[in-house]
């Protein structure tokens, strides 16, 4: 038997079943591309690693029409939010802080930037159900697979994989190679993709296990306990966390480790003891599921392609997990690559739009990993003001953390250093803006002239919505003609552009869009908002948001970005649109 099987073709290969894979594989499909997803593994991915899901996130999972079965698996934002600090479970609570959207004060920023509500969906949940959507839809899904190299012509790629079951290896031949093979990504080594950071800047511990902890959770629900043992085992490198996996009785504890030492590895009783410390009481039943080691990374390409090979995800941008923003990012760039890859693919667009992948994405990337690290940082504050750095015996730390409760003016400014430090963990817990604030610059956006946009707040703390090109549409509640409230983001992308409009030169832009269609091959949806139209702005929120006139028009890209506006109709402006669509498709 000849030890190579016959050669596979297929539009793109996806190297990686993660969140970056499975939904560029999804959305592919769903485009009506083919495409073949692999995983070196048997199976998704088995620990509950990523969990919380932000609003962009979500916005990308109802164009993909999966909203619906993540929720049905996930914990809502309202038993997100009471982030504690405490000595163990049972023990003395040090400080909460209400983080993911849940303070009162910052509810309204939440609600008003977007249809979709933050929820938390552990990865190894989340996985599934886009693999799943990819393989409906027309994906080839290979597990036990796994890449080894790739060489690209000037027509596409031949990738040598092997089928770990077989032991055989076989090549497939593909016009794109997309790696999407998380923090070790050989696909983004392979491409000698530069990269800037470090790797390997401390180790974690993880422990999976069940217990029904609800007596010490359930009146302060939360994703994330923190607990401050000074003399505890786990003293020493950064607070313990345990973190809710499923309300109340699935959990996951990280805990730091000196990686110089090497990665530690524990019996289930040792992990057992581990766990029954931080909870503080020795009575709770525990099951361990596993315990595994990862690194935290603070690492980011310069580059996120080469040729025809595309990298996304981890495999680009690799920070700790601090502001929940790995898999979010990672489910972002698909967006953002996988209609671009369609349209070239089906001749639509010229190669060169593929270059904005780079251009857009690689400042995202590089903000959320330097974001992700700063936010490190930021939780030095509370044990400085804990007393508890730069001290070396237990007892004197304990102590340290029971002198806030003295009646003197020393514990006074100690209590008031700890509410400063609490307070400064909002750009770990409520950082909106980093979130929600895209901002692209490239070749497939088109610059109105408008003056340089100023932020009237904190950007990295608050959203705020903007109509202008490289911005995601603004998000409004409209209603349908059943009367049904529908989102500007939903009335939009779907794998085609958009441009919206209100009364006043409908018949101008149809004509203008017809003319793309024919000079162009690009079919573009016209939505026109308005009494008696298909969608009404019955709250007026979206005359108030969309910072163009009544005839003036958004195009909106498949990811929701705003591309080009108008301010008003003109013949002028209906030739501005064709320059910038044909700008936009690189045949400008
Ligand atoms: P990911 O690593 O998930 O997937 C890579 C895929 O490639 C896998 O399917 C793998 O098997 C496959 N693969 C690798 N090499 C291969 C080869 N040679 N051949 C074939 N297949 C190969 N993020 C977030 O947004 N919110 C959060 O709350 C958290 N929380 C969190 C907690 C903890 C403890 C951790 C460790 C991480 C997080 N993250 C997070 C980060 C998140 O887990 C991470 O960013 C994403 O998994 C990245 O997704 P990717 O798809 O890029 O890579």
């Amino acid at each position: 038997m000849s030890d190579t099987l016959p050669l596979i073709e297929t539009d793109v290969l996806i190297i990686g079943t993660g969140p970056a894979g499975s939904t560029a594989s999804a959305l592919l499909a769903t485009y009506g591309i083919d495409n073949m997803v692999i995983n070196q593994f048997a199976w998704t991915c088995r620990t509950p690693r990523a969990h919380i899901t932000n609003q962009r996130t979500i916005e990308a999972l109802r164009d993909l029409g999966v909203e619906a079965d993540c929720l049905a698996l996930a914990t809502p934002q309202e038993l997100m939010g009471e982030n504690t600090f405490a000595t163990s479970l049972a023990g003395e609570e040090l400080a909460r802080v209400l983080a993911w959207g849940t303070p009162p004060a910052r509810k309204a920023d939440y609600e008003l930037s977007s249809p979709a509500k933050m929820f938390d969906l552990p990865q190894n949940l989340l996985e599934p159900i886009l693999t799943r959507t990819a393989a409906h839809r027309g994906s080839r899904v290979r597990f036990n697979t796994e890449y080894l190299s790739f060489e690209q012509d000037a027509d596409g790629v031949t990738t040598t994989l092997l089928d770990r079951i077989t032991q055989q290896t076989f090549q497939v031949r593909s016009k794109y190679l997309l790696g999407a093979d998380g923090g070790n990504s050989k696909v983004a080594e392979d491409a000698a993709l530069p990269m800037e950071g470090e790797m390997g800047l401390a180790g974690s511990m993880n422990i999976v296990f069940e217990a029904d902890l609800t007596k010490y959770v359930a009146h302060r629900p939360s994703l994330l306990y923190w607990l401050i043992q000074p003399g505890g085992e786990l003293a020493g490198l950064g607070i313990p966390l345990i973190r809710m996996v499923r309300p109340w009785n699935k959990w996951l504890c990280i805990w730091g480790y000196d990686i110089n030492a090497g990665a530690p590895s524990l019996s289930d009783d040792e992990a057992k003891a581990v766990l029954h410390q931080l909870i503080g009481d020795d009575q709770v039943a525990i099951k361990i599921d596993s315990t595994s080691t990862w690194t935290v990374n603070s690492m980011y390409a310069k580059k996120n392609m080469n040729g025809r090979i595309f990298c996304l995800g981890d495999a680009v941008h690799r920070h700790t997990p601090m502001n929940g923003l790995g898999s979010n990012t990672s489910i972002q760039d698909a967006f953002n690559l996988a209609w671009k890859l369609a349209l070239v693919i089906n001749g639509q667009a010229e190669a060169s739009l593929l270059d904005s992948y780079n251009d857009e994405r690689i400042p995202v990337g590089e903000q959320v990993v330097k974001r992700a690290t700063k936010s490190l940082g930021d939780l030095i504050p509370i044990m400085e003001a804990l007393e508890i750095t730069g001290v070396d015996s237990a007892e004197e730390k304990i102590q340290n953390i029971a002198n806030r409760k003295l009646d003197t003016s020393k514990a006074e400014k100690q209590r008031e250093k700890l509410r400063q430090a609490v307070e400064g963990t909002q750009y770990i817990y409520n950082c909106h803006g980093v979130e929600m604030n895209l901002r692209y610059t490239s070749s497939a956006i088109i610059p109105d002239g408008s003056p340089a946009e100023e932020f009237k707040r904190d950007q990295e703390l608050y959203h705020q919505a903007s109509s202008r090109p490289g911005a995601n549409i603004p998000h409004a509640w409209l209603i349908d003609r059943q009367q049904q409230k529908i989102s500007t983001v939903d009335i939009c992308g779907k794998g085609k552009f958009t441009l919206i409009t209100g009364l006043g030169a409908v018949k101008q832009w149809a004509s203008a869009l017809a003319e793309i269609e024919k000079a162009q091959g690009l079919s573009v949806v016209l939505r026109v908002i308005g009494p008696g139209q298909e969608y009404e702005d019955v709250y007026g929120d979206f005359a108030r948001l969309r910072d163009i006139s009544e005839t003036g028009a958004l195009l909106v890209r498949p990811d929701n970005i705003v591309a080009w506006r108008a301010q008003a109709a003109s013949e002028k402006s209906s030739k501005d649109l064709l320059t910038a669509t044909q700008k936009i498709l690189g045949k400008g």
